[in-house]
This record gives C-alpha cells, structure tokens and sequence, in this order.
C-alpha cells in the first residue's frame, strides 16, 4: 500500500497542505521547527487515531482554529481513503472508504505503518510502558479486536480502582461493593487474558524476527526479548500425540492458553482482594506487564552500549515491518523521522536495503547525509514554515 495524496487542514502548522507522493521514497528536508515531522505524524495519526508524540489532539489543532482534518488517498489497497476529522470540543470522527466509522478503533488496520524516530531507543531506556505500547500498536493494526480490548479493560480498570479508592475513604466494604469487585475482577480477567496473550504470543514472533536481524548487524550477538507477565500463567501442555513432531508454537491453541491465563488471573484477583483493598488500588494484571529485552543473556538497558541499544532497536523495528507484512499481505507505510543522522554507515545501508519496495517518508535537516542513490530515485519536498514545495 502508499499513501498517494495526502490533504491536510489546520492540522499543526499547516493551515493547508495537498501533496502527491511517489510509491516509493519521499524526503522532506528543511531547517527544525518548520513541519517536516508534523507531516511523519499525520500519517501516522490515520494509522492509530492518535498522535504518535505526547500530544494531544487539541495540541495538533492550527492555533487559532478550531479544528483539524487530515485526509489520505491510498493506493494499492483494499483501503482506498481514509479521513479524520477533530474538534477543539472533543469531537473526533473517521472515514474509511467514504463510511463513517461507529467507533475510532475501526481505523485500526485501515492504514498499516510504522515510525522510526529517535525516541526509540524509549523502547530500551525507559519504563515498560513504552514497550507494551509498542507492542499494542502492532497488534491493534493486527488485530483491532486487540484495542478494544485494552479500551474495556483500561475503563474497567479505572471503574475498579475508584471503587477500591471509594472502600478506603470509608473504611469499609460493604457487601455490594464487594460484591462489584467481583464483577469487575471477571472483567479484568477476560479482557486481561485475552491482552496478555496475545502480547506474549506476538513478543515471540517479534523476538525472532528482530533476533535475526540483530545478529545480521552485530554479526552475531544475541538478542531475545521476553514477554513478562505480572502474574505468572502456565500453558497446557500440549497433547502427547502431536507433540514429538510439530514445532512448538504451532500446537499451543491460543484460545486454551487464554482460558488458562483467565483462571490464574482471577484466582490472583479473588486471593489478593484484601490486599487490593487495603492498598486502595489494583496491583496486578497486565498493565504492570513487560518486555525484558536482553543482549548476550544481560539486560540491555543496563549494559548495553549505545550503538548495540541502536541496533536492538532498528531490529526490533525492522522486525515489526516483517510481521505486519507477513501476516497481512500488505506493505506498511514507513515512516523514517530524522533517524540517519544517529545511524552510522553500516546500520544507515542495512535500513535502507530493508525499506526497498516499501513506501517510505524520510525526514532531514541535511540532504547531504542521505546516500546519493536513494535521493536519485526520490521525491523530495522543502518544508518551510508550513508549507511544502516539490523540488
Ligand atoms: N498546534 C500548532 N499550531 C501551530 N503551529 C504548531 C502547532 N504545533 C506545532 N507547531 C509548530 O510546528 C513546528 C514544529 O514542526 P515539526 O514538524 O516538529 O518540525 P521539524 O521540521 O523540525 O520536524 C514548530 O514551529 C511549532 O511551533
Ligand atoms: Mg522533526
């Protein structure tokens, strides 16, 4: 798929914007501060109905204005056309093919794409928080089913922890509330399994894929990513006649490893009510899961240098654009946010020999740091102040 046209309307500083892009690498280059990376985001934004930054959508309306709009017309796709409209009030709607959307969460998928940017090497440094967004934002564009589920548990979670909040001021719990907490822990069990789940299984696939890669850069060091949950669940054990002879991530049934990770998970809930109770807050499940990203068996985050963080992280990304083509048959957009100023020779021709025949936007302050052959076969844009010129 590639985005063929993209029209923006009061959306950061562009006031207006219509474009045309070539199917195959388009550079925006320009001084900081004039738009080249708001562009990176509105595209993105019809890939996830949000901004990609710590923004939020009031913040990416024109100042001055009162709403924004972005529109995109794509090629080669199943999806033909995507738009979304946001208002300073809160309103916020979405097309696919000309049909609103009942929900915002069917944009899910609609436009398959994934961003690089230098706060990636988030994904190493920081909390798990932005390792199990990473992982949700490739399984929601997988699977929407996937952000409808957090959406449920995470209202369903709020629900609970304003109960528990509500039972501490009161220093009690009478029998209803108690009674609610058991509603809500079955909640938060079944949407819990079914987001757990599905993390750890698509971690798997992921590890592997961004393993390979890894060892193609480093030449040869060892990168394995875990899915840790905050609870433990074991998978049955598969059947012993199929067993002996078929890999081992094909005869686990997705569907039995979540029904096993619902018991445990609500066994968990049920034995630890006082506890929670007495904390006034839910302790367990999996918005306090992570990913343990380890190199050579040592924790990257902690011993890793710099440039083996940077190579963990491109693989891990090269890795999504693999798994999301693999599974879907679709090329995803990508999305290349002033990253080869960071990326020394080796990992720079290694990224570009894997983005071929992928659409791909690539931001810079400097024309000079990209390779001759890549700029020949390019469109490229100057961005200034808002305002974008093919040159
Ligand atoms: N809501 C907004 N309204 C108007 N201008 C904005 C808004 N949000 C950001 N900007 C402007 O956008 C510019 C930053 O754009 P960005 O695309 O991040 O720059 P760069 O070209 O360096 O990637 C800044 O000049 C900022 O003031
Ligand atoms: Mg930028």
């Amino acid at each position: 798929m590639f985005v063929k046209r993209l029209a923006l309307t009061n959306f950061r500083n562009y006031s207006t914007l219509d474009a045309q892009f070539g199917p195959g690498v388009n550079i925006f280059y320009g001084d900081n501060g004039q738009g080249k990376t708001n562009i990176i985001e509105s595209i993105f934004y019809c890939a996830i109905g949000r901004s990609f930054r710590y923004s939020k959508d009031n913040d990416l309306i024109l100042t001055g204005t009162d709403h924004f709009r972005i529109s995109a017309e794509l090629g080669d796709d199943i999806t033909e056309n995507i738009a979304v409209l946001f208002k300073e009030t809160g309103e916020k709607a979405a097309r696919v093919n000309g049909l609103y959307l009942r929900k915002l969460g069917h944009l899910m998928g609609s436009l398959l794409s994934v961003i690089f940017s230098p706060e990636d090497l988030d994904i190493v440094n920081e909390g798990p928080s932005v390792r199990r967004k990473m992982l949700d934002i490739v399984i929601s564009q997988l699977h929407p089913s996937h952000y409808f589920n957090l959406q449920q548990y995470n209202k369903t979670l709020a629900q609970k922890n304003f109960l528990l909040r509500d039972c501490g001021r009161t220093g009690s719990t009478g029998s209803s509330a108690d009674a609610l907490l058991d509603v809500y822990n079955e909640q938060l069990a079944a949407y819990g399994a079914s987001i757990a789940e599905k993390r750890a299984r698509f971690c798997a696939e992921l590890e592997q894929l961004a393993a390979e890669k890894n060892g193609q850069i480093s030449g040869g060091e060892a990168l394995t990513l875990k899915y840790v949950p905050n609870f433990r669940a074991s998978a049955p054990a598969p059947s012993p006649e199929t067993a002996t002879d078929v890999p081992e991530a094909e005869n686990i049934d997705p569907a039995a490893v979540q029904n096993a990770i619902k018991t445990e998970f609500l066994e968990l809930l049920t034995a630890r009510k006082s506890r929670e109770i007495e904390r006034q807050h839910s302790l367990y499940g999996p918005q306090n899961d992570d990913v343990q990203i380890e190199l050579n068996g040592m924790e990257l985050r902690r011993f890793g240098s710099q440039g083996q963080k940077r190579t963990a992280v491109l693989s891990i990304k090269l890795a999504q654009i693999l798994l999301l083509y693999r599974k879907t048959g679709r090329k995803p957009v990508l999305l290349l946010d002033d990253v080869f100023s960071e990326l020394d020779e080796k990992r720079s021709s290694l990224l570009l020999s894997s983005i071929e025949g992928y659409q791909t936007f690539i931001t810079t302050a400097s024309l000079g740091e990209l390779p001759g052959h890549v700029k020949r076969d390019a469109k490229i844009f100057f961005v200034k102040s808002g305002e974008i010129q093919l040159i």
